[in-house]
């Protein structure tokens, strides 16, 4: 009987309990928060529940486990995964550096496992659509890019003081720029690797958080494509989009508006290609589906560990960037 161990049941541990339901027949969860618990058990059907982790995986032997933790734990708790030889689903980022995660992805490589990091704005349907029109060239070649993402922190979880959220604070891996690096992976999933990055970050707002509320990144990447890309924690209006300058026209992909619109220089007008909050939504399903077909069905990761690495590494050169003052090269 399949079966998975969700450790750390929050906002997005609960969405990956329902989504997993369709898939493994067996699902436990290992969570600190007892009132977290019982209300995962009110609200779906669990098997088993743990407040510790490692307990868990002594009890059973899992087909998988879903790390859904503030990120500096993911590191630790992929580790004790993999002694007892597990498929790992790991929410993104990765961690807080990259430091340790290559020794990790050697030892998936080597004991062939399924090593994914749920980067999951890539299966948003009009994601495809944008790497469609920039693989086929529809509006030539890509010349420059913009990317901004931005919300007000406060405003994501109602249901508790923002300030006592992980994303308040620095050492467990909450920012704008580890959080939102969704932007960092779209970039290289659209448009190619960054060679050179200068970034400032800041804590511009008056939100009571050590992480940073802002991320202003600039990037060279292969073949000369420059990139912009702007995170925040304190948009009052969320904004979440991803254009795109190119020799014969331009397009933009936007999340808040669920629509792509490209302008081509043939036509000279603007075209819409509308879509709905049902195709954001579906990335979770569509990536849960996957990620049991890379374990019983061969398919490959659509991102795994490697590939998270590079991203993880960009974002270490954007943390050192604004250190150093100074540009990085990758
Ligand atoms: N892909 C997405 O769309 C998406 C959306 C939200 C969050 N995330 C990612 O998921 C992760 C968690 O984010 P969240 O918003 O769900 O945070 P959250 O604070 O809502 O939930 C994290 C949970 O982990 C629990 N936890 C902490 N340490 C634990 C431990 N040692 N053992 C068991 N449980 C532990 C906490 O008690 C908490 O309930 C982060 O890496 C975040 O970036 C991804």
């Amino acid at each position: 009987m399949s079966s998975i161990l969700i450790v750390g049941i929050g906002s997005i541990g609960r969405r990956h309990i329902e989504n997993f339901s369709n898939h493994f027949k067996n699902i436990d969860i290992a969570e600190l928060n007892n009132e977290r618990i019982e209300q995962a058990n009110k609200d779906f059907k669990i098997n088993k529940s743990f407040n510790d982790y490692r307990e868990a995986l002594n009890s059973q032997c899992y087909d998988a486990i879903a790390i859904t933790t503030p990120p500096h734990i993911h590191l630790d708790i992929a580790k004790e995964a993999l002694k007892k030889n597990i498929n790992l689903f790991i929410e993104k980022p990765l961690g807080i550096s990259s430091e340790g995660w290559k020794d990790l992805s050697l030892e998936v490589a080597n004991k062939k496992l399924i090593g994914f990091v749920a980067y999951c704005h890539r299966f948003i349907p009009y994601t495809k659509r944008l790497k469609d029109i920039i693989d086929s060239r529809l509006i030539g070649a890509p010349l420059h890019a913009n990317i901004r993402w931005g919300s007000y922190l406060p405003d994501w979880h109602p249901y508790e003081d923002y300030r006592s959220f992980y994303m308040a604070k620095k050492e467990q891996g909450g920012g704008a720029l580890l959080d939102e690096s969704h932007g960092i992976d779209l970039l290289r999933y659209i448009l190619g690797e960054p060679k050179k990055i200068a970034a400032m970050l800041g804590n511009i707002s008056n939100l009571e958080i050590t992480s940073d509320d802002a991320a202003f990144l600039t990037f060279k990447l292969e073949q000369g494509i420059l990139a912009h890309i702007n995170f925040d924690l304190v948009s009052r209006v969320p904004r979440i989009s991803f254009e795109i300058v190119c020799s014969e026209g331009t397009v933009i992909w936007d999340r808040m508006e669920h629509e792509i619109r490209i302008f081509n220089v043939t036509e000279n007008k603007w075209s819409i290609e509308s879509f709905t909050k049902d195709d954001l939504m579906s990335m979770y399903p569509l990536q849960a589906k996957h990620f049991y077909d890379c374990i019983f069905n061969n398919e490959k990761p659509m991102i795994d560990i490697e590939d998270s690495i590079k991203t993880q590494k960009i974002i270490d050169a954007c943390f050192k960037s604004n250190e150093d003052n100074n540009f990085k090269t990758i």
